[in-house]
């Protein structure tokens, strides 16, 4: 018998990342926070353990998050701890404990993993990675329409353009007016309606208006309900909706089905949606908070913001071939032809990095050629061929690998000419 020893595979719903991943992740990351930074948001950070009564105090409770999906157990000290499933109730925490001190408004981002006990399918794991970018203390419609206008710089900032994906927004007071104009007053009700639309898109016409009836127990009020959440009552536009147009964002509409899973938004939510068809879960989702620090006393300051996912953003710029050069690697590549060569390939190496321009050496045993089509695989621009005659002449060729096209000369006219 022959003994399999452990398996090599990642716990269920996670990811490792081999550092090809790693180079997509770390790309991803890099344009998130450039992004974030560019609209002067400023970063934090926090533990992924909190005291799971964090998540199940009123106003955050989301049932069906905390009952199913975190990941909860009781410490060696007999408290109960959750691996954050999402990053807005600690920011509101952070915050609330800052309040005094802090000059609002203030832009905070963060890049967190968080954990979800979910079925892994595509587009959900139990893992991911999830940008957050919150603004809080600022009431005014305009921040909404600067927060969504980053969501679509972010997706930009990748190289999308606008046709590739579609903003969804919604208003939760402008919602319950509409459910008071359609005769359900009731709050209750108005959040068992809420909660079905989130439903809307995943069930037949017929499943929604039975739900519906259940609940609103009158035909006439299901039809009217229907009708605005369907979109075939045609809305007036928001005023978010005409300052995203202002600014040139014209891929936004007003979705009255858009609905977001989470109780604590208070005002305008949306989310950002791929429309190749490929990939159907949103890839943002966010909104207006405006209670949520007031769990922690005090008066509360508002917050508006949104989440993104790692795992969708890469199903995206998959999709989209927005990934087609290898993001990481080095720029030149010195290929000595033989091993005695390898400590004058550093030496030159270095002279090229003290310039900026991004290096590897290789030093395996493999044949040139073999060298020069392992490099053209990473996605290495240039070469630079290291030998007997190169050493005893000083003077080097480098290929540029795209374009076939070869420059000799001395080391210092060649680190200038790639350096630019
Ligand atoms: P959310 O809609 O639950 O919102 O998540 C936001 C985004 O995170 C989703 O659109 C998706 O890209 C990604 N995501 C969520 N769950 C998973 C999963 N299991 N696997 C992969 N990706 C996932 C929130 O979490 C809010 N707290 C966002 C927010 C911030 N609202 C205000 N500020």
């Amino acid at each position: 018998m022959t003994n399999k020893g452990l398996s090599t595979d990642p716990y269920k719903g996670v990811r490792d990342f081999y550092p090809e991943e790693m180079a997509i992740q770390s790309y991803i990351f890099d344009v998130w926070a450039q992004t974030a930074e560019s609209f002067g948001f400023e970063r934090y950070d926090a533990s992924i353990l909190e005291p799971s009564e964090l998540y199940k105090s009123k106003g955050l409770e989301n049932e069906e998050m905390v009952n199913e999906q975190t990941y909860t157990f009781i410490d060696r000290g007999d408290r109960e701890v959750t691996l954050r499933p999402e990053m807005t109730p600690t920011v509101a925490r952070m915050i609330a404990g800052r309040r005094r001190e802090l000059s609002f408004p203030v832009r905070w981002y963060s890049i967190p993993n968080l954990f979800r006990y979910e079925r892994p399918q595509k587009g959900r794991l139990r893992e991911h990675y999830q940008l957050n970018c919150d603004i809080f203390g600022a009431d005014d419609y305009s921040v909404d329409v600067e927060i969504i206008s980053l969501a679509y710089h972010m997706l930009l900032n990748f190289g999308a353009d606008a046709s590739m994906f579609e903003i969804r927004i919604n208003n939760r007071k402008e919602m319950t007016e509409l459910y008071n104009a359609a005769g359900v007053t009731d709050s209750n009700m108005q959040t068992k309606i809420t909660r079905l639309n989130d439903k809307f898109r995943k069930i037949t016409k017929d499943e929604y208006k039975n739900a519906l009836m259940e609940i609103v127990q009158d035909k006439e009020i299901t039809q009217k309900i229907y009708a605005i959440v369907s979109g075939e009552h045609k809305e007036e536009q928001n005023e978010v909706l005409r300052g995203l147009q202002l600014l040139g964002i014209k891929n936004v509409v007003v979705d009255r089905s858009l609905a977001r899973g989470f109780d604590y938004y208070t005002g305008t939510i949306f989310e950002l949606f791929d429309v190749s068809g490929e990939n159907n879960r949103a890839m943002l989702g966010g909104g207006r908070y405006d209670n949520l620090t007031s769990l922690f006393g005090g008066e509360p300051v508002s917050g508006i913001g949104f989440g993104m996912g790692d795992v969708t953003m890469r199903d995206f710029l998959q999709t989209h071939d927005l990934l087609t050069s290898n993001i990481t690697a080095p720029l030149l590549s010195i290929l000595p032809t033989d091993s005695a060569y390898n400590m004058e390939a550093q030496k030159i190496a270095q002279e090229f990095r003290v310039a900026g321009v991004s290096v590897s050496v290789d030093c395996s045993t493999k044949k040139v050629g073999k060298k020069i089509s392992d490099a053209a695989e990473a996605f290495v621009s240039y070469v630079l061929v290291l030998g007997e005659n190169e050493i005893r002449d000083k003077k080097y060729s480098v290929k540029n690998l795209e374009e076939k096209v070869e420059v000799s000369g001395t080391l210092a006219e060649l680190t200038e000419k790639i350096a630019t």
